[in-house]
């Protein structure tokens, strides 16, 4: 493959959206940050250099980091931040992947306006395993803030309460003209008629999972976290924060002359404040013969209500890996360790001195089997390389919930949560499943959690308490859908198979970033094999320390 090389200045730029100005940090002051298009098989070099006062991390969503763990980038994981002034060199492999990624500012609430489209285009000569498109369009979804995003997480963690909500959703970083002031600021689509688009989705939005919807038309899902799925029809697609997903959208042959509105709006499981606006694009047909005026009104899509899991469900259940022989699905079919992780949040008491805005009069916080992690002052990947774990981690993750109760039941007298640098250990190729249960101890909500350096399998879900006599011997061993990012159902728990191949520290959290601040994160250490092939190489000499 070819080497591809990029420079990233982080840099500050005036935007504006919503009738107000303001200052945001960028990449080269693009707003949404470049577009990296690139080859299976090629080396991508990214030197990001950072002119702004913010420490900064940026991460390849998604991409696997097989052998190159101290490109993945989530500060105090596998990096320390870049800091103002500094720069760090991120090279890695596009190996044995191919499809839609992202990239993203992987530092407090960067990721509000950090991040960017990641192209991985098959090998040459090596087909879609669907019609090939006539064009491809990324659709990126994010959040705007008229506040300073790191200042809202800022604020949120101080108080105990929860973070005030974007002021608008956004199509390619427009809010699309259903906002104030924000006609201009519409994303369109021009397409022509009877022909095939292949959209590229991606959820940029910190916080809410979306609905999205083309008015008067279907598209067919065909991959998803930048794996292929059996093809399926739908009016509606949801997209949970980190995860993408492709479809085909079949303009039709018979709207010479039209425009359609299309939009995107959360799904809101939990009872929690969220914002109920929606971003809307327009789709608008060229007419081949001249006038290309759009006199029509514009049809809106019927998009599911806020809170309609019914869809949610049904629509997850579909995804399906091709598990063909050309792309087959390669389930771990025998497990060697197992892990039952709880999910969800709870809360820290409110300090003597202080009044806190969070449940009870206590500060939010969220957990993983109770655990809220806390990040270590040097970088996790650096201490297990050195194996110095001493002040850094400890290896005593709970590999169980630390009192078993009726997870979807009432709530416990007790939320708090314990905090604790702590991680999981695995041998190099140990196969791994975590049945990961939600449970709405506060507040019902879905977690997409997203794994680092690896793919995993979605081998189970369904609601209420995971039963490990009856639910094991439904699961999906056959074609169960490859994903790095999924949500656990609200009051609902979700299982997942991968093989631990790739040594290193892999970040797992959720990918709301709300969640994300309270501490519904964890680590897996994946240690060296004994092949050379099987082990870490060392840092690169600009890698930043803390
Ligand atoms: Cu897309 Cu750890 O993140």
């Amino acid at each position: 493959g070819a080497t591809r090389h990029y420079k990233f200045d982080i840099t500050l730029r005036n935007v504006t959206r919503l009738c107000k100005t303001k200052s945001i940090v960028t990449v080269n002051g693009e707003f949404p940050g470049p577009k990296i298009v690139a080859r299976e098989g090629d080396r991508v070099v990214v030197k990001v250099v950072n002119h702004v006062e913010n420490n900064i991390t940026i991460h390849w969503h998604g991409i696997r980091q097989l052998r190159s763990g101290w490109a993945d980038g989530p500060e105090h994981i596998t990096q320390c931040a870049i800091q103002t002034g500094r720069s760090y060199v991120y090279n890695f492999t596009l190996a044995g992947q191919r499809g839609t990624f992202w990239w993203h500012a992987h530092a407090s609430w960067l990721r509000a306006t950090v991040y960017g489209a990641l192209i991985i285009l098959p090998k040459p000569g090596v087909p879609y395993p669907f019609p090939k498109p006539y064009k491809e369009v990324p659709i990126i979804f994010g959040e705007w803030f008229n506040a300073d995003p790191e200042a809202v997480i800022a604020q949120a963690l101080q108080t105990g309460a929860g973070p005030n909500v974007s002021d608008a959703y956004t199509i390619n970083g427009l809010p699309g003209r259903l906002y104030n002031c924000s006609g201009k600021d519409t994303f369109k689509l021009k397409v022509k008629p009877g022909k095939t688009y292949l959209l590229r989705l991606i959820n940029a939005a910190l916080n809410d999972e979306l609905f999205f919807s083309i008015a008067n038309h279907t598209v067919t899902v065909v991959e998803t976290d930048a794996n292929y799925v059996k093809p399926f029809d739908a009016d509606t697609v949801l997209v949970t924060p980190g995860q993408t997903t492709n479809v085909l959208l079949h303009a039709k042959p018979t709207f010479p002359n039209a425009a359609f509105l299309f939009a995107a709006r959360p799904y809101a499981t939990g009872q929690g404040t969220f914002d109920n606006t929606t971003t809307a694009g327009v789709l608008e047909y060229r007419n081949p013969i001249g006038s290309g005026s759009t006199k029509l009104p514009l049809l809106r899509p019927a998009l599911p209500s806020l809170n309609d899991t019914a869809y949610a469900t049904n629509f997850s259940s579909k995804l399906r890996s091709l598990a063909d022989a050309r792309y087959p699905a390669n389930v771990p079919r025998t497990v060697d360790q197992r892990f039952y992780f709880t999910v969800g949040l709870g809360a820290d008491p409110c300090p003597a001195n202080q009044t806190c805005q969070g449940p009870s009069g206590t500060k939010f916080a969220a957990s993983i089997n109770n655990v809220s992690f806390a990040f270590p002052s040097t970088a996790l990947l650096q201490a297990h390389y050195l194996a110095r774990s001493y002040g850094v981690y400890t290896t005593d993750f709970p590999n169980n919930p630390p009192s078993p109760f009726n997870y979807t039941g009432t709530a416990p007298n007790n939320t708090f949560v314990s905090h604790g640098t702590k991680v999981v250990v695995l041998p190099f190729n140990t196969s791994v499943e975590v049945v990961m249960q939600d449970t709405s101890i506060l507040g019902a909500e879905n977690h997409p959690m997203h794994l680092h350096g690896h793919n995993f399998y979605v081998v189970g879900t369904g609601f209420g308490n995971y039963d490990p006599m009856n639910d094991p011997p439904k699961f999906n061993l056959v074609d169960p859908v490859e994903k790095n990012t999924v949500g656990v159902p609200a009051g609902g728990w979700l299982a997942i198979r991968f093989l631990a191949d790739n040594p290193g520290a892999w970040l797992m959290h959720c990918h709301i970033d709300v969640h994300l601040s309270w501490g519904l994160r964890m680590a897996w250490l994946v240690n060296d094999g004994a092949l050379p092939t099987q082990k870490l190489p060392p840092p690169p000499s600009d890698l930043p320390r803390c």
